[in-house]
């Protein structure tokens, strides 16, 4: 087993490293505070051909493989949480599904673009009723001649607000259950599609999702992303890829806070000598490195599989479950040796954990991710 990057690898977690440290990292407690969209974040994104990171050059992206895509996510996320999110909403959510069920014809309009950078995909899967329970799709899809007319709602749609088009999930047999949904390909710009004002939340305040309602909003048949009841599939598989997106920002997050908390050990003094000579101290970072290194290693265990084309369903699973527990314990950890200061918004300490906090619900709360597990377990 080789532990080591390629050089392809290494030189991509370094450039993300650089652009989190001189673009994101001194803008990311603004963006936070103020709920600013990182207009200039996603940009240098764009620039850098992170927003289709593992998508074929031929089709606008830059050609690199899931353990690229990994260890980019993890330094964007380790400089700004929410623009972490959103690279791997357009990456992961958008652009892998599009590459994957989409026809040439809907690559060309609905991924090109996107892997370039030029726009932005978001994936209309949660409603109100269909949160973990996905296959409780709501929303309406009827044939109406070679259109589709759709009625319903999403809600908690990161980059909704911005997005130029939806990888939609709606239902067109409700008789059929799970094998009742189909994928749709809209643009934000439909007739019908009315986005609502961005949520206000806890964390990543910056990457804004928000509630949409489809009234009468009509879509041609040309536009269903692979096959009409297969749906449930699109959504699962996409997921498969999303969780080591998420993993991966869960990673940053704890690394960003593992960061500063050493850094703060070196600085601060009580009784007589600085934190990190006190044992304490030492273990918590200890525990903290240890356990962030463990995380990556579920993540880039999945990233490869998803790159040999081996299903990774659980390993995605576990990769998304540890690292966002992980990041919860190290944040907590890491506020815990700022102490008072910890506590107190001149510091980044509170918003790693409050950044971190979603990565335990999106993308399949921990309990789903348990569900999936244990499926692959009692399967075998
Ligand atoms: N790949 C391909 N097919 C899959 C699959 C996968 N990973 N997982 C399941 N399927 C197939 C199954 O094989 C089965 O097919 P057959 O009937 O032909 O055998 C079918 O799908 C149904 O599977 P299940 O019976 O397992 O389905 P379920 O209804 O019990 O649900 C679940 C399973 C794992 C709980 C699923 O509902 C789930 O993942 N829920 C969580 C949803 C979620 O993660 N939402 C996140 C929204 S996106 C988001 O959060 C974005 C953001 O903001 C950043």
């Amino acid at each position: 087993m080789d532990f080591e990057l390629t050089e392809v690898q290494r030189d991509i977690q370094k450039m993300c490293r650089e652009l989190a440290k001189k673009e994101l990292q001194p803008n990311a407690r603004k963006w936070d505070e103020t709920h600013a969209w990182p207009e200039s974040g996603v940009k240098k994104l764009a620039e850098l051909s992170l927003l289709g990171v593992a998508v074929p050059e031929a089709l606008g992206g830059a050609g690199l493989d899931n353990v690229c895509y990994a260890l980019a996510i993890e330094e964007i996320s380790r400089g700004c949480a929410s623009t972490g999110v959103i690279m791997s909403v357009n990456n992961s959510l958008y652009c892998d599904p599009v590459m994957k069920f989409g026809t040439d014809e809907q690559k060309r309009e609905f991924l090109v673009p996107y892997a370039r950078g030029e726009k932005l995909g978001c994936f209309g899967l949660t409603e109100p009723e269909a949160g973990s329970d996905a296959a409780a799709q709501k929303t309406i899809a009827v044939k109406k001649g070679d259109e589709y007319v759709i009625n319903g709602s999403k809600n908690w749609i990161t980059v909704g607000p911005k997005a130029d088009s939806i990888v939609l999930f709606t239902m067109t047999d409700p008789a059929k259950g799970n094998k009742g949904i189909t994928a749709f390909l809209v643009p934000t710009s439909t007739k019908g599609f009315n986005r609502q004002p961005p949520d206000k939340k806890m964390g990543i305040s910056a990457a804004w999702s928000c509630t949409i309602y489809f009234e009468d909003m009509r879509v041609p048949a040309k536009n269903i992303l692979g096959k009409e009841g297969e749906g449930f599939k699109v959504a699962m598989s996409t997921l498969d890829g999303g969780r080591i997106g998420i993993a991966a920002q869960a990673i940053g997050i704890a690394r960003a806070a593992y960061e500063e908390a050493l850094a703060y050990s070196n600085e601060r003094k009580t009784f007589g000598k600085p934190l990190r000579d006190h044992q304490a101290i030492q273990f918590m970072l200890a525990d903290m490195a240890t356990e962030i290194d463990a995380a990556r290693l579920l993540t880039l265990r999945a990233a490869l599989m998803k790159d040999r084309g081996a299903r990774h369903s659980a390993e995605s699973s576990m990769a998304k479950l540890y690292a966002s527990e992980m990041a919860g314990r190290v944040t907590n950890k890491a506020l815990q040796v700022h102490g008072g200061m910890g506590y107190s918004k001149e510091m980044d300490a509170e918003r790693h954990v409050r950044d971190a906090r979603i990565t335990e619900i999106y993308e399949g709360t921990s309990e789903i991710q348990r569900i999936v597990i244990s499926a692959s377990l009692l399967k075998e």
